[in-house]
């Protein structure tokens, strides 16, 4: 993932250029939060950047909580058949992408399509609506809390630092609300409650996240706090797999953002906002910015 380091600048910079030279306020997802985690998933899957408008709505519909069972098994099908379609296209004429690699399992007999194709689904999913929302929230973050900000831009430059704060962001804002879901293998009992085997459980992240025994004063924003044992990604053998990705989008867009646009604001107040309290994972719809 580090090697990708260098790509994620040119594309944040890119895209702050291009953002600087539009119309001022602009809206933060559509200039930078979106567009830099879907070029890079795009990339590494071989999925093509233009259907940037289609894919990033179904992920939406993916994420929604409050969506019927007809339309989260339609966006499903949808979503696969175009993996599905773009994995067959790259058996005949393959590339240096994670779609390709999938077409050749599949060409070998290692993996049927239909394990290959909701492999290429979640990646292309979970690849940029979760790192999008932690850009936006996080941008909201700083712009809200000046010392934090004021204590980022002073040590920008410093690597250490700046991991560090990123860990933070991460277990402050828990974007994943819903996210770690389990069925359960046997009986357990935790706090006086039982849970039976084959009951379903959502694993809390967010709580995990605020528990004062792991993280003193858990409501505060401290990016000088250790935090890299939060459980943003989850935990065990279905922890995020994107995670060293996401960790460095965010290093790359919080250490560049406000040394190129030193006079960035909200141009929205916080509380006019609307909030992604209907999705699994928590964000700002729009989030408009001047500078
Ligand atoms: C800040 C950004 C991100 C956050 C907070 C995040 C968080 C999570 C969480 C909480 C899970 C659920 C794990 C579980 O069920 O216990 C997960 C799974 C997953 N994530 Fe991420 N993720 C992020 C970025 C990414 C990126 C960039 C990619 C792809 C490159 C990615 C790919 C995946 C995949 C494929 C899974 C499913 C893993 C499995 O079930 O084995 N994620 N992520």
């Amino acid at each position: 993932m580090e090697k990708l380091r260098p790509a994620i600048q040119t594309i944040t910079d890119d895209l702050i250029d291009k953002m600087l030279a539009g119309p001022n306020p602009a809206e933060l997802n559509e200039a930078l939060s979106l567009p830099l985690p879907s070029l890079m998933i795009c990339e590494l899957l071989g999925v093509p950047y233009e259907d940037h408008g289609f894919f990033q709505e179904h992920a939406g519909v993916t994420n929604a909580r409050f969506k019927t069972p007809e339309e989260a098994a339609e966006t499903t099908r949808v979503l696969r058949e175009y993996i599905s379609g773009l994995i067959e296209a790259k058996m005949d004429d393959p590339a240096e992408d994670v779609l390709s690699d999938l077409g050749t399992r599949v060409r070998e007999g290692v993996l049927s399509m239909e394990e290959a194709a909701p492999l290429g689904h979640i990646l292309l999913v979970a690849g940029h609506d979760t790192s999008a929302n932690m850009i936006t929230l996080g941008t909201a973050l700083f712009l809200e809390n000046p010392d934090q900000l004021t204590l980022l831009r002073q040590n920008s430059d410093d690597p250490k630092f700046v991991t560090n704060a990123v860990e933070e962001l991460l277990r402050y804002l828990t974007i994943p609300h819903l996210l770690a879901r389990r069925a359960v293998v046997e009986d357990i009992e935790i706090d006086g409650e039982t849970i039976r085997a084959g009951e379903g459980v959502i694993a809390a992240l967010p709580a995990a996240n605020r528990d004062p025994q792991a993280f003193p004063e858990p409501e505060k924003v401290d990016l000088t706090r250790k935090a890299s044992h939060h459980m943003a990604f989850s935990w065990g053998p279905h922890q995020c797999i994107g995670q060293q990705l996401a960790r460095i989008e965010l290093h790359v867009v919080f250490s560049t953002l406000f040394r190129r646009v030193p006079t960035l604001r909200l141009a929205t107040p916080l509380s006019e906002l609307k909030f992604k309290e209907d999705s699994q994972a928590y964000g700002i719809y729009e989030l408009p910015i001047a500078w």
